[in-house]
């Protein structure tokens, strides 16, 4: 019995952490993208999605309950798992390690990214280009979402290739080298994304 529901736990927070969770972020951060065409250009986008009827049934359904499922039990993963880079140095021990650690920056970067912007909003706030001006414009902070942005795209981008495996859809060793391939690309052009995103508003 608990080992049926330890497997389905497993399978939520897998899943979870593609649809929604990581469809979002990709979403985001092609939103975000806009800030390369100005000013005017990122707060069109912004307030479009700021617009989209249902906002917070869909902020809490979409967003919110996934990824706090996703993030809790994540932890509760990454502090029972043991960690064997020390005894294997394969490269996949390495991105099993780095899925753990990227989760905790993820974890850290996303509640005050949303402390920042989204609570704030709630607070009277306008969440625009002029505000994501003034964070960014204090290197620390620049530094503080250069990191977290590029963690979470790591964690989604190696998260996809062991879903991939997880839900047995890449079951060859040549499969999953070509899918590890395709994960890699997927890393490179969204943090390109990201990281364009980002020095746009300084
Ligand atoms: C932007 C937010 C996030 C996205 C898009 C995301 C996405 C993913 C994906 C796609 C997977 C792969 C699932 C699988 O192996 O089948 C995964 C795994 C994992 N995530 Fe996240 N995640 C996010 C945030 C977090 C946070 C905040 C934590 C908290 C520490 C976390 C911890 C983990 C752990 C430990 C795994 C490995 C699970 C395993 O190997 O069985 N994630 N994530």
């Amino acid at each position: 019995m608990a080992g049926n529901r330890e497997f389905f736990n497993r399978r939520l927070h897998s899943l979870l952490g593609v649809i929604p969770v990581g469809l979002f972020l990709v979403q985001h951060l092609v939103v975000n993208h806009f800030a390369t065409g100005g000013e005017e250009s990122f707060n069109n986008a912004a307030h479009f999605m700021e617009s989209l009827p249902f906002r917070i049934f869909l902020e809490t359904f979409v967003i919110y309950l996934p990824l706090l499922f996703h993030a809790i039990y994540g932890l509760y993963i990454a502090f029972t798992a043991k960690n064997n880079t020390s005894r294997f140095g394969f490269f996949r021990n390495w991105m099993f390690m780095l899925q753990r650690v990227t989760g905790v920056i993820t974890l850290v970067f996303v509640a005050w990214h949303v402390w920042e912007t989204r609570v704030a909003a709630a607070f009277g706030a306008e969440v625009n280009f002029q505000m994501m001006e003034n964070i960014l414009s204090n290197p620390f902070m620049f530094w503080f979402y250069i990191i977290g942005v590029i963690s979470a795209i790591f964690h989604f981008a190696n998260g996809l290739w062991s879903f991939l495996v997880s839900w047995g859809i890449t079951v060859s060793p040549r499969s999953q080298v070509i899918s590890t391939y395709v994960t890699i690309g997927i890393f490179i052009a969204l943090s390109i994304v990201g990281v364009r995103a980002l020095t746009a508003f300084i």
